[in-house]
């Protein structure tokens, strides 16, 4: 006779839930640290570990990337613009005419609550960044309506750098899934804040798990201990 009967009839599966939660986070972060095992030593840039981390190292990633990207026609895709400080940073050192440069945001701000900021932090009420360059345009809306849609009529052409800064788990799983079909090889994926482990990073091993080894996630680099990450696929 299985446990479940037992468990379901007499709603000891409640108490239950609760102690386990802790456990499911736990293991989470065991399999972040794996991946700091992994990867640590490789990579173009990796300053694992840096006791002066700041979140304005992340330029230097980005940097990297646009050293060898700058000269050529790309396709920036950001889901999660805000105030659209990336988006202005990679579309104005890519001068490169066939580029394209798209920004998925709901510009209300984050639907749930991300570790310490609430929801609705990064609201910039409604309205887009100001960005004078034709190859830049804005879809706005809750990605779970609106990247579908707008993945369809976007040409894939040229190789495409996903930036995914959406920071929650729900988003950053829900934009894998939508981008999935359109991932070509040397394709890169950077992450914004991998390493809040029950999010985007818990989100990217959720989303190897189901796609049968169809791509490797080469590992580029890494600034702020592993905070902002950058995979080539292969
Ligand atoms: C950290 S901010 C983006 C910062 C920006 N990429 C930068 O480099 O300055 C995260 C953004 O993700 C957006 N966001 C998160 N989940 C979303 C969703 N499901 N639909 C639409 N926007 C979402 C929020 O509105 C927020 O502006």
């Amino acid at each position: 006779m299985p446990l479940h009967p037992f468990l379901s009839r007499t709603k000891l599966y409640k108490p239950l839930k609760k102690l386990l939660k802790p456990i499911n986070n736990v293991y989470r972060y065991v399999d972040f640290v794996e991946f700091i095992s992994i990867n640590n030593g490789k990579g173009k840039l990796n300053d694992y570990y840096n006791k002066k981390a700041t979140y304005k190292n992340r330029m230097q990633l980005h940097e990297m990337l646009l050293s060898e990207l700058h000269d050529k026609p790309i396709n920036y895709i950001e889901f999660g613009v805000a105030a659209g400080e990336m988006i202005k940073k990679w579309s104005s050192t890519n001068s490169i005419k066939e580029s394209r440069f798209l920004g998925f945001d709901s510009f209300e701000g984050l639907p749930e609550r991300w570790e310490e900021k609430q929801q609705g932090h990064f609201n910039q009420q409604g309205e887009f960044p100001d960005i004078k360059d034709d190859r830049v345009s804005f879809v706005k809306g809750w990605f779970q309506d609106t990247v579908y849609g707008a993945l369809q009529n976007f040409d894939f052409d040229n190789r495409s750098i996903y930036h995914l800064d959406a920071d929650l788990f729900s988003s950053t799983l829900y934009v894998l899934f939508q981008i999935e079909p359109k991932l070509k090889k040397n394709d890169i994926l950077i992450f914004d804040e991998f390493s809040s482990f029950n999010h985007e990073f818990k989100a990217l091993e959720i989303f190897k798990s189901c796609i049968n080894s169809k791509w490797n996630f080469e590992f580029i680099g890494a600034v702020n201990n592993y905070r902002q990450v950058a995979f080539v696929l292969k």
